[in-house]
């Protein structure tokens, strides 16, 4: 039997809002590609900042809810994709705003990255990616594992939990209750969304990360040759690294605590802290 913690999970890109909208006011891009719309949370407020600012979106996800498929039909600023990326990516089109928040593994991310910033890539665009903190960050999740290459992923399971002090899995910690898979040990090559970052960056020596390591992370990762990049510098990068308590001070506090909970439990399938 689960637990079903009282507080909610804070795990939504809308958290970051703030920063995220003006990331699309310095770059304006007349495309984004969201991928992984979930709930559609973050896709309604991409959708609205589109339609105010003539500008489109793609949204990316084999399981969009039923609100984003209404919301797509409401308004000619939002499309869907249902399927998966990365393959879904080359017929979307490019983007000059990429929001990665799919399959949270080392395979999915980097090849979502090369799509973005390989040698085939188009114009310079701006990665926003979640999961680049713990739990994400150094272990792989896959919400499907047998639909990836065998060389995609570590052992991995869908039981159990996982904790900031333990690089196995654990009986408590934070679990998904069967909804997707993680790697059973955390660390070591090809493992994370952040791993992935740092592979990519590696490769192509112009990008920058800019990172804020609360409510499971967010990146923003762009070439410095960028046009919009010194603005986007300026703007964003006094939030670099910020630690946990900086961000409690502004009224974050539990977004940030949900790795000291020895027991969590699943009430929606996602997660959430006990
Ligand atoms: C963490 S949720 C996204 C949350 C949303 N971006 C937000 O901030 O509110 C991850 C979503 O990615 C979707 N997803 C999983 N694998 C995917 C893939 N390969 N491509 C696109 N979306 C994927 C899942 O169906 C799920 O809806």
């Amino acid at each position: 039997m689960s637990e079903v913690s009282e507080y909610p999970l804070l795990h939504s890109l809308t958290v970051f809002w703030n920063q995220i909208r003006r990331s699309l006011e310095i770059v304006r891009p007349q495309r984004i590609v969201e991928i992984g719309g979930e709930s559609g949370a973050l896709t309604e407020r991409l959708t609205v900042w589109a339609q105010e600012s003539q500008a489109h979106v793609v949204s990316v996800d084999p399981m969009p809810a039923a609100s984003t498929r209404a919301l797509a039909q409401r308004s000619g600023h939002l499309s869907l994709v249902e399927a998966k990326s990365p393959w879904a990516l080359e017929s979307v089109g490019h983007a000059e705003v990429y929001v990665i928040d799919g399959d949270h593994n080392y395979w999915t991310v980097s090849r979502e990255l090369e799509h973005l910033f390989g040698a085939e890539a188009a114009d310079p665009a701006l990665a926003i990616l979640h999961d680049v903190a713990r739990p994400w960050a150094r272990r792989d999740l896959y919400y499907d594992p047998s639909g990836l290459p065998p060389e995609a992923t570590h052992e991995y399971s869908f039981r159990g939990g996982v904790l900031p002090t333990e690089q196995g899995v654990s009986d408590g910690g934070f679990r998904g209750a069967g909804a997707y898979a993680y790697a059973k040990r955390e660390g070591g090559e090809r493992n994370g969304v952040l791993t992935a970052v740092e592979d990519a960056m590696r490769r192509r020596q112009d990008l920058e990360l800019i990172r804020l390591p609360c409510v499971f992370g967010v990146g923003f990762l762009f070439p410095g040759s960028a046009d919009w990049a010194d603005e986007l510098r300026q703007s964003l990068a006094p939030l670099h690294e910020l630690s946990s308590t900086r961000w409690s001070a502004t009224g974050w506090t539990s977004t940030c605590a949900w790795w000291r909970c020895r027991t969590s439990s699943s009430a929606n399938g996602f997660g959430s802290i006990a």
